[in-house]
């Protein structure tokens, strides 16, 4: 996987912008829905500030999430929590556009509600992905193996607290037309440089139908 080298974060969040926005319009066009699945963490976050500050019209976006922490619902480190500060309570939206984890009623059947929630959302137009420095990605970890044939599943013993999380599994994250991967930061250097060489990490199973993109910072590049 070649990743696209941009100068730092804020680059890549832009760029991701710019990706976000190309495939919501073709999709929007052709079908009058555009649905993206979103990713925790802090790249992605600067990219979704820039989101509400530059699309006015939110009509026929759908919202998803690729992993969550079962942590309370209003809990800070929960990535809904997350999306709403640099999101969705920024801009027009209607609760019946997010389709967010229920990671509050535990692993288990949080992650059977969600996989009956994202069975008539298949295929995803685009997938948003952080890389983990340990090489996973929505909340796929190293050594961690998942039924096939789970859209999502429940995580326990995650390596990155909390412990207790559920993902989208590797076949819903690869319905997607587009994969899009973030980037940033030199403590990814060692993931990055593991993926290009060995390519056993986890986000390396990952790829959209139509095409995968890697967009990293020169610090996760070089270390
Ligand atoms: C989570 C995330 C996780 C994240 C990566 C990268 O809930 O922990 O979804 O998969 O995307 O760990 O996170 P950073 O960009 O914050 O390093």
């Amino acid at each position: 996987m070649k990743p696209e080298v941009l100068a730092d974060a804020g680059a890549v969040a832009r760029a991701a912008v710019d990706l976000i926005r190309e495939v919501a319009g073709h999709s929007l066009a052709m079908r009058g829905v555009f649905r993206l699945v979103l990713a925790g963490g802090s790249t992605p976050g600067r990219a979704y500030e820039m989101l509400a500050d530059t699309v006015t019209d939110w009509n026929g976006w759908q919202f998803y999430l690729g992993d969550e922490r079962c942590l309370p619902v209003d809990h800070p480190e929960r990535n809904s929590v997350m999306l709403r500060q640099t999101l969705f309570d920024q801009v027009a939206v209607t609760e019946e556009q997010l389709h967010m984890i229920p990671a509050e009623l535990g692993a288990e059947m949080g992650a059977a509600a969600y996989e009956e929630e994202v069975r008539p959302a298949l295929p995803f137009d685009l997938v948003l992905l952080g890389l983990g420095e340990d090489g996973h990605t929505a909340s796929l970890f190293p050594g961690h193996e998942h039924p096939e044939d789970r859209l999502a599943v429940p995580v326990h013993h995650a390596p990155k607290p909390p412990p207790d999380r559920i993902s989208l599994n590797y076949g819903a994250l690869c319905s997607a037309g587009t994969v899009l991967f973030l980037v940033s930061g030199a403590g990814k250097h060692h993931a990055l440089d593991r993926w290009q060489r060995q390519g056993d990490i986890p986000a390396a199973r990952i790829q959209g139908r139509e095409r995968t993109l890697l967009l990293a910072d020169e610090a996760a590049m070089h270390g």
